[in-house]
């Protein structure tokens, strides 16, 4: 296991930091579902199929889009796994966006 530093954009302009331990092979939404049942129940983010087929998990990762159940969990260039919610439509809450 090692620990990676997690940056989540979340509503109202609001940025938190958060150490998560990382096993191999754990996903974003892994790591998200930790930080929500560890760390922060208030936490929102969405998912649906865990299989990469309905992109309801669709978020920014390290800066680009991507399906937060099947990228790997790994820090961006600057050392910190860096989520936000996707830039399209109107964001609901957090990481969720308005399907
Ligand atoms: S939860 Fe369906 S694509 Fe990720």
């Amino acid at each position: 296991m090692k620990t990676i530093q997690v940056e989540i954009e979340r509503s109202h302009d609001r940025c938190d930091h958060y150490h998560v331990e990382i096993e191999e092979g754990m996903t974003v939404l892994d790591v998200m579902e930790h930080i929500y049942t560890h760390h922060d129940p208030t936490l929102a983010y969405r998912y649906s199929c865990r299989t990469g087929l309905c992109a309801t998990c669709n978020v920014m990762i390290n800066g680009k889009p991507g399906l937060s159940c099947t990228v790997l969990a790994t820090p961006g260039k600057n050392g910190v796994l860096s989520l936000a919610p996707f830039p399209r439509g109107e964001t609901v809450k957090d990481l969720v966006k308005d399907m």
